[in-house]
């Protein structure tokens, strides 16, 4: 049976990127009736610095975006990833079945290294394996997420064969599959339309934060990078424009239209027109969600009541799951 699974790291201010390539994409497949486990991923957060007296609140900020966009403690399940003991265990029993050079070939390990990886934490290098025990713990079946995690997606499924393979327990676990699709899987900077919309860049101007106010966003939209020419008649002609292709995604996925029917409607057009129009249909689509993440943020009760529920229920599901785990690794017990 489905059993959809997916995770968003508490590390600071969430973007517009995050709301078209996972939250919202959560909340469709809810509503078409999929069990959802969404989790706040703290334990990969603190693979970098986070400051103690403030990870608390950046994971109650991400459960109230979960919230603001429409999932449903009632029919999914929203947990904290450290809440749950199993993810952690089970990690530890993948880093002994995922190879070093599986992990060397990561390009995120890569990418927030940088120049100095003797001075990275080891968690930053093991990520990807503990981002495996976040979905296989559940047995998921599918995972939605952006197109930045393909990569560690398929890591997931190399795991979950060679655990299988090597235990000799076939089917043991499921070999998820990756779900990247929707409008936006990939949001890009306003900036620069070679580089993904993200919370490390340093301009804040590359991005749409989802606590920004309709005069901000307006402004950072009519900053963004574009070129000279008007809006063509057809995506194909927008090869090669990929500042103007990223503006057209954004305004189809966030008016809930495909980017032909946009283009239909401002073919001939610059951005002079366009840009006011693609601020207005993106603080139409997100005031609503900040108004509410914003509501829930001034009095934690409700979110610390749904995270505890979803922890508890999460539990129950992953628990058993570990117990098989070390009864097939064979460890000890009476
Ligand atoms: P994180 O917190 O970086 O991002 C959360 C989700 O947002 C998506 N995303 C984007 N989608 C479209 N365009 C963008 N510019 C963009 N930037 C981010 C991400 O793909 C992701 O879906 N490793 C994960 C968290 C995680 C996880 C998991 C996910 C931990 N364990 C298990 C799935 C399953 C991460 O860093 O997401």
């Amino acid at each position: 049976s489905r059993r959809i699974l997916s995770g968003i790291q508490a590390s600071g201010a969430l973007h517009l990127g995050n709301y078209l390539g996972a939250l919202k994409r959560f909340t469709q497949l809810q509503d078409a009736g999929a069990p959802c486990f969404l989790f706040v991923a703290d334990l990969h957060a603190i693979t970098v610095w986070q400051e103690p007296e403030k990870l608390a609140a950046q994971t109650r900020e991400i459960a109230a975006a979960y919230l603001a966009s429409g999932l449903d403690p009632a029919r999914s399940v929203i947990f904290p990833q450290s809440a749950v003991r199993a993810h952690a265990e089970l990690a530890w029993v993948f880093n002994c079945v995922a190879r070093l050079g599986w992990l060397d070939r990561m390009t995120q390990f890569k990418e927030k290294s940088g120049k100095h990886k003797e001075r990275a934490s080891v968690g930053l290098y093991t990520y990807p394996v503990l981002q495996a025990a976040d979905i296989l713990v559940y047995k998921a079946t599918e995972v939605p997420t952006g197109e930045d995690q393909k990569q560690h997606l398929e890591l997931t499924r190399d795991i979950a064969q060679k655990f299988n393979n090597d235990f000799g327990v076939p089917g043991f676990f499921p070999i998820p599959d990756p779900v990247i699709q929707g409008p936006a899987p990939r949001v890009m900077s306003l900036r620069d339309g070679q580089a993904k919309m993200s919370k490390s860049d340093p301009s804040d101007l590359s991005r749409i934060n989802l606590t920004d106010d309709a005069d901000t966003i307006a402004a950072k939209v009519r900053k963004a990078k574009t070129d000279p020419e008007p809006l063509p008649e057809t995506m194909e002609e927008l090869e090669g424009r990929s500042e103007a292709k990223n503006l057209v995604t954004l305004y189809a996925a966030l008016s809930d239209q495909t980017k032909e029917a946009v283009l239909a409607e401002f073919a001939g057009q610059g951005f002079g027109a366009f840009k006011p129009k693609l601020a207005e249909v993106a603080v139409a689509a997100m005031a609503p969600v900040t108004a509410e993440m914003r509501r829930l943020m001034a009095d934690p009760a409700e979110i610390d009541r749904v995270l505890a529920d979803g922890a508890e229920r999460a539990s129950a599901v992953a628990d058993p799951v570990v117990d098989e785990v070390k009864r097939i690794v064979g460890f000890w017990r009476a």
